[in-house]
Parts: C-alpha cells; structure tokens; sequence
C-alpha cells in the first residue's frame, strides 16, 4: 500500500520507514512533485500535521500522512512548543535554536520538557489525529552526534544519555514520533 509522507526530511523518513516496515511504501514529497515548502503557520502541532495533510490530500489525492512536532519546555511554559524549528530565526537554524534554548535554561533548575509530535492521517477522505509524547531533560550542554534538531540536549526520562547518543533504532523505541508513528501503523494494520 502506498502512502505519501509529508516530508523531506531524509533523517524523519529513514525513522518513519523503519517504525511502519515493509507493509507501506511510503512516498516522500519530492517523490510526488511537490517541491515548495508546504506553510505551517498553524498555532498547534495538530493543526499544523493537519494543513499539511489536507494541502497535499488537495493535490494529489492521495492517502497521505504529515507530522508536526513541538520541544515542550515546563519552565517556559511549553515553549518553543509549536514554534520549535522558528525558535532563535526565521530559518531552521538548528544551532541557532540550541543555543537559545541554553541561554533561556541558564540557571533554571526544573529543565523538564517533552516532545510531543502530533500526526495527521487522510485516509480515503477522512482525517485521523494520533499523538506521541517522550518526558525527558534539557542538558546542560550538546552530547553526542546522532539525530537532528534538539537531540543533542534531550535526555529521556529513565536514561542518562541524551537522544542524539544513540542509535536510530534505540531513539525510535521510545521517542515521541516513534510512538506517534507506531499508533499510525497500528491503526493501518488494522484497516
Ligand atoms: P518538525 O515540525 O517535525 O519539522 O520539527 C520542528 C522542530 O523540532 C525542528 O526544529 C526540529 O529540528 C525539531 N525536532 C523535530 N523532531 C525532532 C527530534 O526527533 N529530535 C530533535 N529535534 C526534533
């Protein structure tokens, strides 16, 4: 069964593709000719898996899926939240975005936050909204080099390595869109 991934994020695809194996093909967007940047100017995760979804369900038809996910941070009361990738510019300055993100922690004690990544299904028409959600820490400083985006500042609940010290198989077990993205399949293997 083929199904469109809203992205064209290599590092998201290799992670989806690995959490719903081999029963979908999933097509990325530049797979489908879609080569603009899709806008996300929703003010919710939800919202904004949902525009996307609905903007290439519109173009091609297609059973489609899309996600969106926020770095929810408790001492700044859920920031960057939606604003994730926008955090330090308008751009998606990953370094950016950490650096900031370590400056507004400096000398703040409860560092607790969580991912949460909402995603947004068209399937046959219809809209399904399905939610994954990783408790964890901000460091103090960047470890390691695996992953993408906030990973080398996020230790997960339980662990005491954050998420861009481990192995994508190791990440994907426990993260927030590994969860999102496993109810996903599990709702599509049921169908
Ligand atoms: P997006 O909505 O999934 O594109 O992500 C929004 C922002 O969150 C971007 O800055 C990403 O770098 C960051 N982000 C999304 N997923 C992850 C993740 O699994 N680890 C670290 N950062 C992430």
């Amino acid at each position: 069964m083929k199904i469109v991934f809203a992205t064209n994020n290599a590092h998201k695809l290799d992670e989806v593709r690995q959490v719903v194996g081999d029963k979908f093909a999933l097509v990325s967007l530049r797979e489908c000719g879609i080569v603009e940047d899709i806008p996300e100017n929703e003010p919710t995760l939800e919202g904004n898996a949902l525009a996307k979804a609905r903007y290439i369900y519109e173009r091609t038809g297609a059973d489609c899926f899309a996600d969106d996910t926020g770095l929810e941070v408790d001492a700044l009361g859920g920031e960057p939240g939606v604003r994730s990738a926008r955090y330090a510019t308008d751009g998606h300055d990953d370094e950016a975005n950490k650096r900031l993100l370590l400056e507004r922690l400096q000398g703040v004690e409860n560092r607790a936050a969580q991912f949460r990544t909402a995603v947004a299904l068209i399937m046959g028409g219809k809209e399904y909204l399905f939610e994954g959600i990783v408790r964890g820490r901000i460091a103090t400083e960047q470890h390691g080099e695996g992953g993408f985006g906030y990973d080398p500042l996020f230790v997960p609940e339980g662990y005491d390595r954050t998420f861009a010290q481990m192995s994508a198989e190791e990440k994907n077990a426990i993260s927030h869109r590994g969860r999102a993205v496993r109810k996903l399949a599990e709702f599509l293997q049921n169908l």
